[in-house]
């Protein structure tokens, strides 16, 4: 079927968008209340100089609207029966907290946490995010060191489980993260960072959508981060954002956010992600090399990030977290209601309402939700197409090393682009593979694969003298 040695398949990459060149131009940066939230002076930005904190005097806010920070009057410690080992970190803690500048920290704005529901931005500086992240490493934030607080739906930010156990894979996180705080010490990075939560206000009408797939780069080789540079870069994401970055997860979202370290800042005010939500990070900067995956992974060393900023002076690195469902029972996922449940989560991650196609950027994907949440790749294969379908932009999916999976899903979209069918058909068809397979299948498995039936129903409506017959195989 497909020749040894083919590594891609479909439009070439070349040919698919890529953000700076793609984009149009941005809008002044500005702090726009209740959508906005920008923690530096816009107006004396400067290339090559650090960002300058607003407001300049650090105001004090122990709220639930707010994170409560270490430097709070507010923070009083609570001195009941929290485990000793964890007071001794606080304590220390504190005399190396000092050492830090906290007047640079100034962390007033309405509404800092991204909450649940909420569609908002925070832009702030890579200096800000680093000092942040430094006071995360030396676990200062107050009321996040146990699950029963009001942070209890929010994601661990204080490291002290990078701190445990004697794995190998902590040490390969802590070079990797000690890459990072060693170059940001040495030298100050001057850009910025945007954390944006966004929620789908009406997901898109599927059954109905006249909408044709978009093109398709597919490829056996490479990763989304390096070959999938410039355009919106999916992290097969946990809700509570980073997932297990902290503690014992090291897979494709907890290395994104070691290498891209900056990323691990927005498990301080990003609320669990609900169905239809995505939080999308703007300008991160890559920090680390690695080798290997989870148990091999290996820090590799620095890596020198040469990404352009944009006009906001921030890495055009666009990377959107959007989290599958988890699934035990195979069959399960092509329930109608998870298949809703999946397109929309990733349509509200590739969708951006206010630009037109031209200016968007592809979207790098790979098998999102395949891994530990054990989802089937030929369905979010068809997913993720339809989604950045409807979403105007094209895909660029990497198959992690699976050459068969590959040649299957660049058929499939050959097959149904030839034949102009549209996304409400291909939605159709995945109800009726419900209907028709797996709502009275016994077995853990369904008799009759996905692709062979879709290949198998159009067959029979086209016309007999059609060449319709489904690629071999
Ligand atoms: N580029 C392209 N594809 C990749 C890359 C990469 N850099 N890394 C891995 N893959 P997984 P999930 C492929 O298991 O199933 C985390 O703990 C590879 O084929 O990370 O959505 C989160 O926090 C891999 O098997 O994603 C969640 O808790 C597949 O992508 C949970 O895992 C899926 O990667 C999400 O699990």
């Amino acid at each position: 079927r497909t020749a040894p040695g083919v590594t891609w398949l479909g439009t070439p990459i070349s040919k698919l968008r890529r953000m700076p060149e793609c984009g149009g131009k941005l809008p002044p940066l500005k702090d726009v209340p209740d959508q906005h939230t920008v923690m530096i002076r816009t107006d004396l930005l400067r290339n090559c100089k650090v960002p300058i904190p607003y407001p300049a005097t650090f105001l004090d806010t122990w709220d639930d609207v707010h994170v409560k920070m270490p430097c709070s009057n507010g923070n009083l410690f609570p001195v009941d029966d929290e485990v000793k080992l964890e007071e001794a970190v606080l304590n220390y803690s504190a005399s190396h907290a000092r050492k830090w500048d906290f007047t640079a920290l100034d962390l007033y704005c309405n509404k800092i946490l991204l909450c649940i529901g909420m569609s908002h931005s925070i832009t702030m500086s890579q200096e800000q995010v680093a000092c942040l992240l430094a006071n995360a490493f030396f676990c200062t934030f107050p009321r996040r060191n146990s699950r029963k607080t009001e942070y209890c739906n929010y994601p661990d930010i204080n490291f002290f489980r990078l701190f445990e156990g004697s794995s190998s894979r902590k040490i390969e996180k802590l070079k990797t993260l000690m890459c990072y705080f060693k170059s940001v010490t040495e030298q100050k990075p001057t850009g910025l960072v945007t954390f944006s939560r966004q929620r789908l206000d009406k997901p898109p009408d599927w059954t109905s959508s006249p909408t044709l797939l978009t093109r398709l780069h597919i490829t056996c080789e490479g990763t989304i981060e390096d070959d999938g540079y410039g355009m919106l870069q999916v992290d097969f994401a946990n809700k509570f954002v980073g997932g297990g970055v902290i503690g014992a997860g090291l897979v494709q979202e907890e290395i994104r956010f070691l290498i891209n370290p900056e990323l691990i800042v927005s498990r301080l005010f990003t609320e669990a992600l609900d169905d239809d939500e995505c939080l999308i990070i703007t300008g991160s900067q890559r920090y680390s090399k690695y080798t290997g995956y989870s148990q091999t992974y290996r820090w590799a060393g620095c890596h020198h990030d040469t990404t352009p900023r944009d006009d906001w002076r921030r890495r055009c690195t666009e990377i959107v977290a959007i989290d599958a469902l988890q699934f035990r029972n195979f069959l399960e996922q092509f329930h109608p209601d998870k298949i809703n449940r999946e397109l929309n989560k990733a349509y509200c991650g590739f969708s951006y309402s206010e630009k037109e196609s031209q200016n968007l950027a592809a979207v790098a994907t790979g098998n999102w939700g395949c891994g530990v949440f054990g989802g089937d790749t030929r369905l979010k294969a068809l997913i993720q197409m339809l989604a950045a379908a409807e979403a105007g932009r094209d895909v660029a999916y990497f198959t992690f090393g699976d050459n068969q999976l590959m040649t299957d899903v660049h058929d499939m979209h050959s097959f149904l682009t030839q034949r102009n069918i549209s996304v409400g058909e291909v939605y159709d068809l995945l109800g009726q593979y419900y209907s028709s397979v797996c709502e009275n299948c016994l077995r853990r498995r369904p008799d009759v694969s996905l692709y062979s039936f879709i290949y198998e129903q159009v067959g029979s409506s086209e016309a007999p003298d059609e060449s319709s017959r489904a690629p071999a195989g």
